[in-house]
């Protein structure tokens, strides 16, 4: 059973009130195209706790046969999915975790890489999440227009970025994953990580996480991933890793939900850009009505004292 809600606050608590929480709500649509399903529960009077759903990949369960079996998917989400899900909900429950968005959840678990216990539950529901949106049937072939351009931009042409990604997902030693992303500076880094702002900023780069990191709290905006857990594969391709990767790539990526996400992540940056220039604006100010303060302290000790 789980949704238990506790009358007790969580030993951990690593921030105070809703201040120390990420504002990452609108990334959660972003970048989950399907809301995140909860009910809530009433365990008794005024304790109510939230769950979080197991929602389904995007495709019925064999629709991406023969390139992934139907027993693989079965396995995968109705089994390996859905546990990392109704483990976090039994973490969370009656926390104040309990009832924020699964995004905000990954990022304030991670606490600056310092992981609470729920950390590995709530990231891998997240990325499973991700990873079902990123395929479709009869999926490969190349992408649109706009986004192989910035592929040729950054990686110097199509199949040195097939070759970064193809690498990054082979040599991820254990279980992980490979994601393509778009790197943005992030203004409000709440619990994740912040890396200097550069002129490398707004461009496309292939990571690989262990285990269960994401982009999230690398401070990048995940465009595409692929799992590279043996559970992801095993059944299919046996050991025989790079093999899931080519076919990953050529029958079972869909370029339009990364070039969605892709679209999504321009609009981040660029709020994040005006962001800044907002900031900027606010700090001039201040410095000219300090200056201009100063001045009108100097006019006052020249002149003459008041008999
Ligand atoms: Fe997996």
């Amino acid at each position: 059973m789980h949704g238990v809600a506790v009358s007790t606050p969580p030993a951990y608590a690593p921030f105070h009130g809703k201040q120390g929480f990420p504002k990452t709500q609108n990334r959660s649509s972003l970048y989950l195209k399907h809301s995140r399903k909860k009910c809530f529960k009433t365990l008794r009077p005024n304790v109510i706790t939230a769950q979080l759903g197991l929602e389904p990949p995007p495709f019925p369960l064999d629709a991406l046969e023969p390139h992934m079996s139907r027993q693989t998917l079965e396995f995968h989400w109705g089994k390996h999915h859905r546990a990392y899900v109704d483990n976090l909900n039994k973490q969370i429950a009656g926390t104040e975790l309990d009832g924020l968005p699964l995004e905000d959840i990954v990022i304030a678990t991670y606490n600056k890489g310092d992981f609470l216990p729920s950390f590995n539950n709530a990231a891998q529901a997240w990325n499973h999440d991700f990873f079902w949106q990123s395929m479709k049937p009869n999926g490969g072939g190349t992408p649109s227009r706009d986004l192989l351009e910035l592929i040729k931009r950054d990686f110097g042409s199509y199949e040195a970025f097939l070759n970064e990604f193809k690498t990054a997902a082979a040599t991820q030693f254990g279980s992980g994953w490979a994601w393509l992303v778009y790197k943005a500076n992030r203004l409000n880094v709440g619990n994740s990580v912040n890396p200097r702002p550069s002129e490398e900023d707004n461009k496309l780069m292939v990571v690989k996480t262990p285990n269960a990191i994401n982009p999230l709290v690398l401070d990048y905006l995940p465009l595409l991933t692929i799992d590279v857990w043996e559970h992801a594969y095993y059944l299919d391709y046996q050991n025989r890793r790079p093999d899931f990767i080519s076919v990953f790539m050529e029958k079972l990526v869909s370029w339009e939900a990364v070039s969605s996400r892709l679209e999504s992540a321009k609009s981040e940056a660029a709020e994040r850009a005006r962001e800044e220039q907002r900031r900027h604006l606010e700090v001039d100010e201040d410095a000219e009505n300090d200056q201009a303060v100063e001045m009108y302290l100097d006019s006052e000790s020249d002149a003459p004292e008041a008999e």
